[in-house]
């Protein structure tokens, strides 16, 4: 069954902790948390996320599933880190060689965090598999990073079957997550080219009913 990570980015910032309780009530697997510094993408939303996952955490056992969108990755996984993310995920396209990807994952597990690595639409999909032997997770993102509310991006969809026919022949057991513009409509689509895990933002978070939305997204 597939799991779904709500992301929190367009929430309404006033009723906040009514969302997370809301979301914790319709059984949300995860909290996805869009971290971004303004350099790796124009919008910053660093100190909104890091004010959602203190609130997360002081009610919610939930996981955190943080989307480090950000230049720095070694300051905000530290920090992160520090905050109690369970798992946290940076883009290879921030890192400046194969040895920085290597030091951020090891440094992620050696604090018994898991750890993700995300690739944007336009990047291949071969540029993470060296790395799959050491993580957990490859966020494959379906839209540009930066928003949410965007369409999903069709062309990034064969690198989630050809991601899925690589872990398989290799015997790897990473998860694959897809992020952006996921719907009830595309889930389906998704799931049966090997997504394990959905983020959804938007589509949950403007929809009347939180559990619902998700039951729509998780029952394809
Ligand atoms: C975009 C973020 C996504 C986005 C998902 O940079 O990484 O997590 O918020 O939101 P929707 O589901 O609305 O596209
Ligand atoms: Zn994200």
């Amino acid at each position: 069954m597939v799991e779904i990570s709500t992301s929190l980015l367009n929430a309404n910032d006033e009723n906040i902790i009514k969302t997370i309780y809301d979301l914790e009530v319709a059984k949300t697997d995860y909290f996805h948390i869009d971290v971004m510094d303004g350099k790796f993408v124009k919008n910053n939303t660093s100190e909104r996320m890091r004010r959602y996952t203190e609130s997360i955490k002081s009610v919610s056992n939930i996981p955190l599933d943080v989307h480090l969108m950000v230049n720095n990755v070694e300051e905000y996984v530290k920090d992160y880190i520090d905050m109690g993310g369970n798992c946290i995920t940076f883009h290879i396209e921030a890192c400046k060689s194969e040895m920085e990807v290597l030091k951020q994952i090891s440094y992620i597990k050696q604090n018994n965090c898991k750890v993700g690595i995300a690739i944007n639409p336009k990047t291949a999909i071969e540029k993470v598999y060296e790395y799959l032997p050491y993580i957990h997770k490859v966020l494959i993102m379906t839209v540009e990073p930066g928003n949410g509310g965007q369409e999903l991006l069709t062309e990034t969809l064969n690198k989630i079957a050809e991601l899925n026919k690589f872990i398989y022949e290799n015997g790897y057991e990473v998860d694959i997550q897809v992020d952006g513009g996921i719907n009830e409509k595309n889930a389906k689509q998704v799931i049966e080219a090997g997504t394990n895990i959905i983020v959804a933002g938007s589509y949950i978070i403007n929809s009347e009913d939180f559990g619902k939305a998700i039951k729509n997204v998780k029952n394809n």
